[in-house]
């Protein structure tokens, strides 16, 4: 199976980050031909200065490295080193409903949030949809609020076969049954159900464009204001506290190991703990979960020439794997 995702460049990786989509591709690395990449291109919807988006690339790539995406194992690379994305971009684009990207959610909580609406937000699923599809990707891990970009890709992929692969049918995408097969192959999401949404210390779902993040390779101080700064009701201590949206509840679930947590849900719901004394817990368990990889990250950091040689080599196996798909595509369209 072919594995494909992306991480936007427009911050630094957070919590959220880890628990949707990162930690699934760390684990999966072996279940098959990985390709995973940062979302330079995407990150250009928000980020306006281009030293900031250079940095921000290459604070993203070695955050993913020392995480453990393995180089050897899975094809990490720059998805602006792969021209031929925004050559497919074009070219679904053309059987895309506009309907779809007005009910787009991502595009709607945007707005929503108050950025301005424009073209490259209203057209950001059409190109995360190519990316998924240049690589030929069965699945697609990410978090929850991704799914329906995912779903697009799919049917987009659907109009694009029957319009353009003569005898294709919808019900026989892989050629099963005797017809042709689709030039472009229908992936999957993959969602890990435990962390589907990570809430941010305001509750909300936690996100670099929403300031409510907790970076993973922030220094230390940062992480406790940030942990410490975590939403939370009047409660008082003695009382049990609810756990139906809390955000400190959610993240230490998350956080915390399953064998911790249980002790810490019983006198959640019991009382006699106050809600800054789960936050210095939290603290805790964070550093310790991600303790190694903030020491690795450092090392990968120092090195740069290392990590844009590692990006560059993962540019050329996915060009290998997009040139197959766009000779195709080509061909069928007319070009
Ligand atoms: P952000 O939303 O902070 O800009 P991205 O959009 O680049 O982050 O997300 C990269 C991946 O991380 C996607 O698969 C996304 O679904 C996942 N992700 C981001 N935030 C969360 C969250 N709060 N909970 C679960 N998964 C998340
Ligand atoms: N849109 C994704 C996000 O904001 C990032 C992304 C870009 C992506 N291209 C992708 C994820 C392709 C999976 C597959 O989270």
């Amino acid at each position: 199976v072919r594995i494909v995702s992306g991480l936007q460049s427009s911050g630094s990786l957070h919590l959220g980050n880890w628990f949707g989509a990162v930690r699934q591709l760390v684990r999966l690395q072996d279940s098959g031909e990985a390709f995973d990449f940062v979302a330079d291109l995407h990150a250009l919807t928000t980020v306006r200065d281009g030293q900031r988006a250079r940095a921000l690339t290459f604070e993203t790539a070695a955050g993913l490295l020392a995480l453990g995406i393995d180089p050897a194992r899975t094809a990490l690379f720059r998805q602006s080193d792969v021209p031929e994305v925004l050559e497919l971009y074009w070219i679904l684009g053309t059987v895309v409903p506009l309907s779809h990207l007005e009910r787009a959610h991502a595009y709607k909580d945007k707005l929503a949030r108050g950025l301005a609406k424009g073209f490259g937000l209203f057209a950001y699923p059409v190109l995360m949809a190519a990316d998924i599809l240049l690589y030929g990707a069965d699945l697609v891990p990410v978090g929850k609020d991704q799914i329906q970009h995912v779903e697009f890709a799919r049917d987009w992929a659907t109009r694009f076969n029957v319009a353009h692969v003569p005898g294709y049918d919808p019900q026989d995408p892989l050629g099963a049954a005797g017809h042709p097969p689709g030039i472009l192959r229908l992936p999957e999401f993959r969602v890990d159900p435990d962390t589907a949404v990570l809430p941010g210390i305001d509750g909300q779902k936690m996100s670099r464009s929403y300031g409510n993040a907790i970076e993973l390779f922030a220094d230390e101080r940062e992480v406790r204001r940030r942990i410490q700064s975590i939403k939370t009701d009047s409660t008082p201590v003695e009382a049990g506290k609810p756990v139906e949206g809390s955000a400190l509840y959610e993240l230490l679930r998350a956080v915390a190991p399953a064998s911790e947590f249980a002790a810490i849900d019983r006198s959640w719901r019991e009382g006699g703990i106050g809600y800054g004394a789960y936050k210095e817990e939290l603290a805790g368990f964070f550093f310790a979960a991600f303790g190694e990889a903030r020491r690795r990250y450092v090392g990968i950091a120092a090195d740069p020439a290392e990590v844009e040689r590692i990006l560059q080599a993962g540019a050329r196996r996915a060009r290998e794997a997009a040139a197959q798909t766009i000779a195709a595509v080509r061909r069928a369209v007319g070009l």
